[in-house]
């Protein structure tokens, strides 16, 4: 049933955005954070990804990103990954907004994508606020910027705002859509979250994929249960093979 209605609703629209989070990279060996063994089951985000975390013990906060770095470095996009990438070229007005700061989805060929934490991928000066990407890994720790002072992870962090315009885009999207997808993600960090009630307040279709029920899922459409690399291609590519 309800995979049948969110087929027909994807097939009818001209406008799709899409939120993920850390389950569509859960599939890929990429823990998530609130999951059984996720991150913040394992550290304290206080300590790991604050700015007041970073001025007391920025070694630490390195260390626990470059370990992060060297696990993503070794993982692969997935078909709930590629599968998104796939809707994009088939659907006129398309934008990916994620919660990740993985680079997967860029790597599955994902364009119109709105990284609205960032990416783990850049660097920035915490004075002169230079940007730069770095693949490199393990990193040469602590980084440092060119002018020479201490460079931080390009993501962020609790208590901090997102990019501006990088939002406004992410917020224009979603009010424009006619289906608002809303994958792996346990929307209980906002501004992020709000953009599903911003979805639902501008009328469009909010179809759920997770493995289990969130804080959201009494107020979407529908609610696909499972893992995204086996949902989102059944979802989107019907003759996919199960
Ligand atoms: N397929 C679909 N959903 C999955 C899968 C999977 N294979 N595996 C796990 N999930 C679901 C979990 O049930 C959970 O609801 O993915 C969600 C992951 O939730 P979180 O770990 O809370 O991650 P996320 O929602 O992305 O966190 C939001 O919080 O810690 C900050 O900045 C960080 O961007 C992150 C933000």
């Amino acid at each position: 049933m309800c995979l049948e209605k969110a087929r027909a609703w994807i097939n009818q629209a001209s406008s799709i955005a899409v939120l993920t989070g850390a389950g569509i990279s859960a599939e890929s060996g990429i823990p998530t954070f609130r999951g059984t063994a996720g991150l913040w089951k394992q550290f304290r985000p206080e300590d790991r990804a604050t700015p007041h975390a970073f001025a007391r013990n920025p070694e630490t906060v390195w260390e626990w990103y470059d370990w992060r770095r060297s696990l993503i470095s070794q993982a692969q996009p997935n078909a709930g990954h590629l599968a998104l990438a796939e809707l994009e070229r088939s659907t006129p007005r398309f934008a990916l907004i994620t919660q990740n700061v993985d680079g997967l989805h860029q790597r599955a060929g994902s364009h119109n994508l709105l990284e609205v934490h960032g990416s783990i991928w850049k660097l920035r000066c915490t004075k002169c606020h230079r940007e730069w990407h770095d693949q490199t890994v393990p990193l040469m720790l602590p980084p440092h910027c060119e002018c020479g002072a201490l460079a931080r992870p390009g993501v962020v962090w609790f208590g901090e705002a997102l990019p501006r315009d990088l939002w406004s885009s992410a917020e224009d999207a979603t009010a424009a859509s006619d289906v608002f997808l809303v994958v792996g993600t346990s929307a209980a960090v906002y501004p992020a979250a709000g953009l599903i009630h911003l979805a639902r307040a501008s009328g469009a279709k909010v179809v759920e994929l997770n493995t289990e029920e969130t804080a959201i899922s009494a107020e979407v459409d529908c609610t696909l249960l499972g893992p995204a690399g086996e949902i989102l291609p059944q979802l989107l590519n019907p003759n996919a093979q199960t």
